[in-house]
């Protein structure tokens, strides 16, 4: 009690000052037990200046930011996007797209990015002859989805069989496990379809993959050149596969330019 009555009478003869800017700080009255015997007058002093709050602002955006970017790491970690496609943002497609002639096919798939929504996009099928942009213009439509916060995967068929039949090996055949990693993702390119030789345990997988895209209506988006699709039509099997493709995707474009590869040289 005696402490609180020395608090209580005690006056502010000094103030302190604002270890940022310097400016006093401000009195401050508060009275108590008002209107009773014991009625007593508290005065502290307070910060006149808003520079604590502005500190602690600017730390939690900091934070905040640095947060935001962690997550944009771990997105493309997780995408396994290479350096090279990491680059190719529809900002830098565009400025090119009119002399490389793909302006349309740029602007349909930009629109594509931008409006996507969880579990309610059509699947994409690029076709076209090789060199033509499919592959960079999907990319572009992954950073673009990184960059709002989706969670992407964009590889070849090939790398992503070569996963498939690793998994397999190391785990008796079983890749269920490996399907429902698959199935997390927000949107999955399989670029270059039809490259790869065809075993009947890579026909086994490549179906499955598929099927598993498609019952767990995950938006995918596939590249394949005409040839490749030749080549894939005259597989035994292939045709199922091709008509779940057209059944995921309701979004199909035709690259109709030439090869572009090499033209700054
Ligand atoms: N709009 C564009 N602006 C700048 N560069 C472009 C554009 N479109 C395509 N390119 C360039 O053209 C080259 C070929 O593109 P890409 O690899 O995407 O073609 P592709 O159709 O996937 O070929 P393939 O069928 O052989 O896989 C790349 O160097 C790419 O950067
Ligand atoms: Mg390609
Ligand atoms: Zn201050």
């Amino acid at each position: 009690m005696q402490k609180i009555n020395e608090i209580l009478n005690s006056d502010i003869e000094k103030l302190d000052k604002c270890k940022y800017c310097g400016k006093e700080y401000k009195r401050i009255e508060y009275k108590l037990f008002e209107g009773k015997p014991e009625e007593k007058i508290l005065r502290v002093q307070a910060p006149a200046c808003n520079c604590l709050k502005l500190r602690e602002e600017r730390e939690k955006a900091s934070i905040e930011a640095k947060e935001k970017k962690e997550k944009l790491d771990k997105l493309f970690e997780n995408s396994l996007i290479t350096p090279y496609f990491k680059k190719k943002t529809f900002e830098n497609l565009q400025t090119k797209a009119e002399e490389y002639g793909n302006e349309k096919e740029l602007k349909k798939l930009l629109q594509y990015a931008q409006n996507f929504k969880k579990g309610e996009m059509p699947g994409i099928f690029l076709t076209g002859k090789p060199g033509t942009g499919k592959t960079s213009m999907l990319a572009a439509v992954c950073n673009e989805l990184i960059k709002r916060g989706f969670n992407v995967l964009f590889v070849t068929f090939s790398a992503l069989m070569e996963r498939f039949l690793k998994y397999s090996a190391e785990h008796n055949g079983d890749i269920y496990p490996l399907l429902m990693w698959l199935v997390k993702f927000d949107f999955v390119v399989i670029d270059d379809i039809g490259r790869e030789n065809y075993t009947d345990r890579r026909k086994e997988i490549a179906y499955r993959i598929i099927d598993t895209l498609l019952n767990y209506e995950v938006p995918a988006g596939f590249t394949a050149n005409p040839e490749m699709l030749e080549r894939l039509r005259k597989i035994e099997d292939w045709g199922a596969v091709l008509d779940r493709l057209k059944d995921i995707c309701g979004l199909a474009i035709n690259f109709k330019g030439e090869s572009l590869r090499g033209r700054k040289w």
